[in-house]
């Protein structure tokens, strides 16, 4: 970790979900399927999912004024937006550039970022380079998902595992003697590999077959290679940050499944009582579940200023990421 001059800290946080939640009993009704064997493999009890109509920019402009308003800070005061999201209102344009205008916000810049479920790690790391460079003020930084669209709600080893939401934080740059101690994004570490392409991907796209695809996964393949893939990124923000496990106060990963945030947590030694879980409530949101999880654990005062707060995700790609941030 190297002495800096600017950090990027976190502002505000806000979250929106869609008013409709599927619960396991329903999903009983879709597939051949049952709420025992969900919550044993997966953790999860409900889901949110979109209404007709209900787009992943409207979800993510929802978040993203909850999160200026938390901030106590207009639309105008932020000059960069970045959306992670794999489930756009449209091909193009960006839903970045579409929640800036619903804002009324005409400077600064607007972009996507797709890294799948570590979309919202990997927007941190980017906001964070743009705000540490000078270059911006402050970011709203958002993870915006209608992962329904994309399930084939036939396949139940699939459909059951995802739902539909949006977070977001503000980060704005912001003087720093770079203590440890001091507010701020410390380290940012990310890492992809796409030979595994195959175990987690979407069947269609503008280039191959013209339509949206559906999502497709080797469950036990992605299960078998995610613990080991987050727990090296977080050991590498602890090497570089100089702390060790005993100094994080919140554990927010991505909410794939229960049992691999469990076993992540058991592998790092972070007690399960520092760990934020809402996979029981949203089920696998990607790209939002880490902000939607970290607007609860703030909303319910568990992360107060001064705690020292881990995020980690992994996901299709293979991408793979982890933060380490004093809120
Ligand atoms: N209900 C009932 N039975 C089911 C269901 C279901 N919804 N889904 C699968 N099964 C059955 C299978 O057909 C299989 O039956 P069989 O033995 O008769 O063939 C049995 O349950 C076991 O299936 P597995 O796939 O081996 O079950 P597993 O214990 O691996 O659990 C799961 C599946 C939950 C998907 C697990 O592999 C997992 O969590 N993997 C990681 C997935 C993940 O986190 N993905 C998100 C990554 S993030 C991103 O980028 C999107």
């Amino acid at each position: 970790m190297n002495p800096v001059r600017v950090r990027s800290t976190v502002r505000g946080v806000g979250s929106a979900l869609p008013e409709r939640i599927v619960t396991n009993a329903e999903m009983e009704t879709i597939v051949d399927t049952t709420d025992e064997w969900i919550v044993q493999r997966t953790g999860i009890r409900q889901r949110h999912v979109a209404a007709e109509g209900e787009t992943t920019s409207m979800l993510a402009t929802r978040a993203a004024e909850a999160a200026l308003a938390d901030a106590g800070l207009v639309a105008a005061d932020i000059d960069l937006f970045i959306v992670a999201t794999s489930t756009p209102d449209y091909t193009f344009p960006a839903v970045a550039t579409q929640v800036q205008a619903a804002l009324g916000v005409t400077h600064g810049v607007a972009f996507d970022l797709q890294a799948v479920c570590s979309g919202f790690v990997f927007a941190v790391a980017t906001a964070d380079k743009f705000l540490v460079s000078g270059s911006h003020k402050r970011a709203l930084v958002i993870g915006a998902e209608t992962f329904s669209r994309l399930l084939d709600w036939t396949d139940r080893t699939t459909c059951v595992l995802f739902g539909d939401g949006a977070g977001a934080i503000v980060l704005e740059a912001t003087p720093s003697d770079g203590a440890l101690t001091s507010p701020g994004v410390i380290s940012t570490q990310l890492r992809s590999d796409g030979r595994h392409r195959a175990k987690l991907y979407v069947d269609g796209g503008p280039s191959t077959t013209k339509t949206v695809g559906h999502l497709k996964m080797e469950g036990r393949e992605v299960f078998k290679h995610a613990v080991g893939m987050v727990t090296d990124v977080i050991k590498a923000c602890f090497d570089d940050a100089g702390v060790t496990a005993a100094d994080i106060d919140w554990f927010v990963p991505h909410q794939a499944n229960r049992r691999i945030i469990d076993a992540s947590a058991d592998k790092l030694g972070l007690p399960r009582e520092k760990v934020v879980v809402t996979v029981d409530r949203h089920g696998n949101t990607s790209a939002a579940s880490i902000p939607l999880a970290l607007a609860v654990s703030v909303k319910d005062g568990r992360i107060k200023k001064g705690d020292l707060v881990m995020i980690e995700a992994m996901g299709g790609g293979f991408t793979w990421g982890a933060a380490l941030i004093r809120w």
